[in-house]
């Protein structure tokens, strides 16, 4: 398995009740490489283009609104199978759901206030690192 880079928010809840450092923690720990990391306060159209792929759905001006309810961090994970690594530290999208050790579980209250975002496949995660960060932002960690 070659390489592989991810895209991750670490959203508003998270960044509110003061956790970013025990969220990136669990990225290192799982090892996975912070390549690229800015904090944003996303502005109402960045969050709607972000979210476009879910336009139709019933949560999605709550959503949008969260997300621009207060800064977030946005980073680009570097690791072997990461972007399914992500997702399994970030556990399931309903932190009722998600399992034990998980950072849903352990910082997130609700599904719609769940604390992280992490792209899905590599299609999306290039897309989504493409939406954040010029290519000149992105580092490279050869140790
Ligand atoms: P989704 O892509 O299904 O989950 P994930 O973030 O795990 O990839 O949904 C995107 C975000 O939309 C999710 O993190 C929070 C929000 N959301 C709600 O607010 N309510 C819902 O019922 C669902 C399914 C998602």
């Amino acid at each position: 398995m070659a390489l592989e880079r991810t895209f991750s928010i670490v959203k508003p809840d998270a960044v509110a009740k003061n956790v970013i450092g025990q969220i990136y923690a669990r990225f290192e720990e799982a090892g996975l490489k912070i390549v690229a990391s800015k904090m944003l306060q996303l502005s109402r159209e960045q969050a709607e283009g972000f979210y476009a792929v879910h336009k139709e759905r019933p949560f999605y001006n709550d959503l949008v609104s969260f997300m621009i309810s207060g800064p977030v961090m946005v980073q680009v994970l570097e690791g072997e199978n990461a972007i399914l690594k992500n997702r399994e530290v970030m556990g399931a999208t309903n932190p009722a759901e998600a399992e034990a050790g998980t950072i849903r579980k352990d910082f997130a209250d609700s599904i719609d206030e769940n604390a992280v975002h992490g792209s899905d496949a590599p299609e999306t995660a290039a897309e989504e690192i493409k939406f954040f960060f010029n290519d000149d932002e992105l580092c490279e960690r050869l140790r």
